[in-house]
């Protein structure tokens, strides 16, 4: 399975730092193009090539960590994602005033996933901060939990990844309610610092 990063921020560098750990192949991309991504992608290299943002949209999956109000510029004018799962690791709020944004009543998920038509959508890689995502997942003497939420199929891929990274991944079911869950603000679950035994 390919693997993009579109965002190399605080969240993307993490995921990818999280992937380079266990030598998984990804493409990086942010807004102002793979020269500005030299230095990650020599630290990481082999691993993580920097890449634009339309070959890193051709991957298998994608993780998108762009801040909330910029989303709807980095995921314009992309062709349709055909069936492709993308990773919604996006808070509706940002620095500096952490003003949530308005959903209208709508899960941020939801609203994400109307950015990536025909994308099949995943929650995950948002809960905890970047720190605790690029580190060593063995904590404590057991595993970092990481959850995750989406339907059935792209669910399980993304299970898989969070497996094979030594995460210990929670299916909290459709994104109706895993997406509640995670969500920041007034969900539960955001930045619980979780290690599940055997
Ligand atoms: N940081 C956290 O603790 C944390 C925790 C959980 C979830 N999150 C969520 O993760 C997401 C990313 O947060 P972050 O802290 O990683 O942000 P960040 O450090 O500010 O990085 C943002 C990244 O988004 C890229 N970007 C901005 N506009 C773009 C565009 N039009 N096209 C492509 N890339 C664009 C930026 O690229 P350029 O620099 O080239 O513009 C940069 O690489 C946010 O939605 C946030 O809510 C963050």
């Amino acid at each position: 399975m390919s693997i993009g990063i579109i965002g190399a921020g605080e969240i993307g560098t993490a995921f990818a730092r999280a992937l380079t750990r266990k030598g998984i192949a990804a493409t990086i991309a942010n807004s102002r193009g793979p020269d500005t991504l030299r230095d990650l992608a020599r630290e990481l290299t082999p691993h993580i090539t920097a890449g634009t943002i339309e070959k890193a949209v051709t991957s298998d999956l994608v993780l998108v960590a762009v801040p909330w109000s910029k989303l709807p510029k980095a995921l314009a004018g992309l062709p349709d994602w055909a069936g492709r799962i993308v990773v919604d690791a996006n808070y509706p709020i940002e620095r500096p005033l952490f003003q949530p944004a308005e959903l209208n009543g709508r899960l941020s998920t939801e609203v994400f996933a109307d950015l990536v038509p025909g994308a099949r959508v995943v929650k995950a890689f948002n809960h905890l901060p970047p720190h605790l995502l690029s580190g060593d997942p063995r904590a404590q003497g057991g595993s970092r939990v990481l959850f995750y939420s989406g339907d059935a199929r792209s669910k399980a891929e993304a299970g898989t990844l969070i497996a094979e990274l030594g995460f210990a991944g929670i299916d909290l079911g459709p994104v109706s309610v895993g997406g509640k869950l995670v969500h920041f603000p007034g969900g539960p679950l955001p930045a619980l610092n979780l290690v599940k035994f055997g």
